[in-house]
């Protein structure tokens, strides 16, 4: 396989066409403690475009805003070309309750929010970032294709929501002519393969390009940690790295270690990099569009932009699979048993839609 950022795919069911990696921006300003300053944003900014990227990932509150204020100063020369994708859902003002959340109050004062700090008058694609549990959902859709009738929002997408929620929000958009949700952004990759349960299947049938974040398990997969950081006197302790991040959110286990292990043999035998072998699995799983970038540096941006050019070998695939199996859980783990085959097509030759 190789690749290049100028080799476009359609994003879902849409004519839109898109890197086959984004950009992700959430390393564009140094308010979360592990991103980039102004200078450092605009160089990794500039490689990816000037290598035909069109696709940057962004949200409200990502740095607290700097990000999409960043990335509104990067985009004043040539907005056009972009495909800028940013998110609501995150709190905007702590403290006050209608200032995030997923209903029509939050979604439509985050969108004025952030064409100001992009210094744009429209966003070509705007996610739900977080399902909140609350909202009805013809309140989302209606807001949502308000947003796109009024021209401020072209296309409609979501995020860290249940399947069987998304499935039902693209059935209710459909049905009453609303603008359907084109992609679907997950966390996918070597170590997270849960999605491959229900909602990236989901996604293929109802039409949303899948969109992987934390394609790299927040830098697990690039073999840069060891056993040493999962000690408590190597674990840092919330200082703001990186490293602590990973450590509070999970990442960063035995299990975890062990699947970065097999993809740096991968790589070896590549030629490669752990980072272009993780990222490169990712761009290749059934159903993904793009997965996003997540660079601090020029380097490290550099490296990834590799991962274009990565070809596995079967059994490279097999082991890298085997390495990071999850359980299928229930219906998947039965419906794949030979009993349930047996039942339902015998010995028949039929197709199986996945
Ligand atoms: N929808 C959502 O809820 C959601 C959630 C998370 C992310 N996202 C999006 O997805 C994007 C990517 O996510 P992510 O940052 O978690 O991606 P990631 O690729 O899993 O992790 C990126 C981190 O790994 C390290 N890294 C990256 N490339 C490397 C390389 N070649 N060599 C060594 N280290 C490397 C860097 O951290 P250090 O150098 O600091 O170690 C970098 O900040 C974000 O920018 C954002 O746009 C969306």
């Amino acid at each position: 396989m190789s690749l290049t950022l100028d080799t476009y795919r359609l994003l879902g069911r849409s004519g839109l066409r898109v890197s086959p990696l984004a950009l992700g921006a959430a390393t564009f300003g140094t308010e979360s403690g592990w991103g980039a300053e102004q200078d450092e944003a605009r160089k990794l900014f500039d490689a990816y475009v000037e290598r035909g990227g069109n696709f940057i990932d962004t949200a409200n509150t990502y740095s607290d805003g700097s990000s999409e204020r960043l990335l509104g100063e990067f985009t004043r020369d040539d907005r056009e070309s972009l495909v800028l994708a940013t998110k609501y859902t995150a709190l905007r003002r702590p403290g006050d309750p209608n200032s995030g959340g997923t209903h029509r109050k939050s979604l439509f004062a985050s969108v004025e929010a952030s064409l100001r700090q992009l210094n744009t008058d429209y966003l070509d694609l705007l996610y739900l970032h977080v399902w909140d549990f609350t909202t009805p959902v013809e309140e989302i859709l209606r807001g949502m294709d308000d947003l796109v009738r009024h021209g401020k929002v072209l296309y409609v997408a979501i995020s860290n929501t249940p399947a069987w929620q998304v499935s039902r929000m693209q059935a209710i958009a459909d049905l009453r002519g609303w603008s359907p949700l084109v992609a679907l952004q997950i966390e996918h990759n070597l170590i997270d393969r849960t999605g491959e349960r229900d909602l990236i299947p989901m996604a293929r049938e109802m039409g949303l390009g899948v969109i992987p974040y934390s394609p790299l398990a927040g830098g697990v997969l690039t073999g840069k940690y060891s056993r040493d950081d999962l000690t408590a006197t190597n674990a840092g302790s919330g200082d703001g790295t990186r490293k602590s991040f990973n450590l509070a959110l999970g990442t960063l286990t035995e299990r975890n270690l062990a699947i970065a292990d097999v993809v740096q043999e991968v790589a070896t035998e590549l030629g490669r990099t752990p980072a272009q072998v993780g990222l490169a699995w990712a761009l290749q799983s059934p159903g993904v569009t793009a997965p996003i970038i997540g660079a601090r540096t020029p380097a490290q941006l550099e490296d990834n932009l590799g991962a274009l050019e990565v070809d596995f070998t079967a059994a490279q695939l097999a082991r890298l699979d085997e390495a990071s199996a999850i359980e299928l859980g229930a219906p998947h783990g039965l419906l794949a048993s030979d009993h349930i085959r047996e039942v339902t097509k015998g010995d028949l030759k039929v197709e199986t839609r996945r």
